[in-house]
């Protein structure tokens, strides 16, 4: 298993392009089951979980091709991938696919809006609590399927097609808004989706769910409706860029000093993170090519934050934000309400001498002046990411075991972060 090695300490300065966010690809892939004519994705992340995910759609049977990279294209572009599910082949997802990536269990609505049935496997993902399905089903019960777990799968059915119905999510979900968006799409009549999930990921499925033909208005707002219709068409979709990387690397430079250009940013998917970064000491400006930070001499001012859905602080820049809060001149409190178990890189940043303490919900960290390199180990896709962030401005050397979480979510992680004047490197070896 691969490791990485930083020697932290040195400032990042450069210009980091911003690629295609992994959790807008995800469920703009699975769309592709929609419909039997060819969505083609530009802007696509590569990341082993898009690869994943290819791997799950082809064994529905959907044609899927990454196109080589054109003439002249910027070497960090992302791919262009077409999806052509003509036939669905098979509806069952087997357990040895979806167990490796949460997203996958949203191929339920899909298969059931178009064939009727659908076979899931109860889905894995990250460590970061329980994460149940039990919203999602009960919005495909709203419309009209018949649910039943059998074995560790779930079996939806609707043998004579979804209809429209009122959903009401009492808690936000991401996964929850995504599934029934698709499913309502090919339901028959209206359906209203009532606290539905704000983030962009979701607004990004929308717009290309409508120029697929999909009749959907209030996306982007907690009420979304969706007039059904009968079949949709393929489309042409960039995935918009990736506001947690986006983010991630805006804490890198607000901790280790610098200024960096985050090419391609969209600052406005992201302002409550840059509000506390502006508020941590950081200058965050909005430029024609993405977005500009810095932070040139100055404390790290330590700055409450509570997660929350979007327009919120994101739950998956909370690790990241706490590695940047260990070196904050006082104390902070974060506090995690998206998912129970998301703590698990407080132990492993301890080893670089970061000190935190958890109450409940609550992390609460007294910054230190400095932070000295260690061994540590990746347990998450975000918490891999507050090491790697806690490495670079640690002093010394930080190895970073069981980096094959990074690579779910961060496309060449390493190389951004070398032109940008750090040292860190990808070894080969053990776990
Ligand atoms: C999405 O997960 C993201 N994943 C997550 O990013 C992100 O952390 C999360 O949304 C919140 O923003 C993808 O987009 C692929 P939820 P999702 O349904 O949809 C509870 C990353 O690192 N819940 O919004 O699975 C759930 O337990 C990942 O890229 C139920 O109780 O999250 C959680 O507490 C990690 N029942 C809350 O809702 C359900 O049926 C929000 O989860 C569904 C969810």
């Amino acid at each position: 298993m691969d490791r990485i090695r930083i020697v932290g300490g040195r400032p990042l300065n450069g210009t980091i392009p911003i690629g295609g966010a992994k959790n807008a690809a995800l469920p703009l892939m699975i769309a592709g089951l929609l419909t039997r004519e060819t969505v083609t994705l530009h802007n696509v992340p590569r990341l082993s979980d898009v690869r994943q995910l290819m791997r799950i759609l082809g064994n529905h049977g959907v044609d899927a091709a990454i196109s080589g990279k054109r003439a002249g294209q910027a070497e960090d572009a992302g791919d262009t991938i077409t999806l052509s599910a003509r036939d669905i082949v098979d509806s069952t997802a087997p357990y040895e696919l979806v167990s490796k990536m949460r997203a996958s269990f949203w191929v339920i609505a899909p298969l059931l809006a178009r064939m009727g049935e659908a076979r899931v496997s109860l889905p894995g993902g990250c460590a970061i609590g329980t994460r149940p399905v039990d919203l999602l089903l009960m919005a495909l019960e709203r419309l009209g399927a018949s649910i039943e777990i059998e074995g560790g799968y779930v079996v939806a059915k609707a043998a004579k097609g979804l209809r429209g119905g009122e959903i009401f999510f009492p808690k936000v979900t991401v996964g929850g808004t995504h599934t029934a968006l698709m499913a309502a799409t090919l339901a028959r009549g209206t359906t209203v989706i009532d606290n539905a999930a704000q983030e962009p990921e979701v607004t990004d499925l929308a717009l290309c769910l409508t120029k697929m033909g999909a009749k959907i208005s209030g996306a982007g707002t907690a009420r979304i409706v969706v007039e059904g219709v009968e079949r949709l068409d393929g489309a042409h979709h960039a995935v918009l860029p990736d506001r947690i990387e986006t983010g991630t690397y805006a804490m890198a430079v607000a901790m280790t000093g610098g200024d960096i250009l985050l090419q391609g940013a969209r600052a406005d998917l992201l302002q409550s993170a840059f509000d506390v970064l502006r508020q941590v000491g950081a200058e965050v400006t909005e430029t024609n090519e993405g977005v500009r930070v810095r932070r040139n001499g100055g404390g790290i001012r330590p700055v409450d934050v509570t997660t929350a859905p979007f327009p919120g602080f994101p739950t998956d820049l909370q690790a990241q934000f706490m590695a940047l809060m260990t070196m904050a001149d006082g104390t902070s409190r974060i506090r995690e309400t998206i998912f129970e178990n998301r703590f698990m890189h407080v132990q492993e940043l301890a080893r670089l001498g970061a000190q935190i303490r958890l109450e409940g919900d609550t992390a609460i960290i007294e910054g230190r002046p400095v932070l000295t390199g260690a061994p540590v180990m990746a347990t998450d896709l975000r918490a891999s990411v507050s090491l790697v962030i806690g490495g670079l401005a640690a002093e010394g050397e930080t190895m970073v075991h069981r980096v094959y979480h990074l690579d779910r979510g961060f496309e060449a992680l390493e190389k951004k972060l070398v032109r940008c004047g750090a040292e860190i490197e990808r070894l080969g070896g053990d776990g």
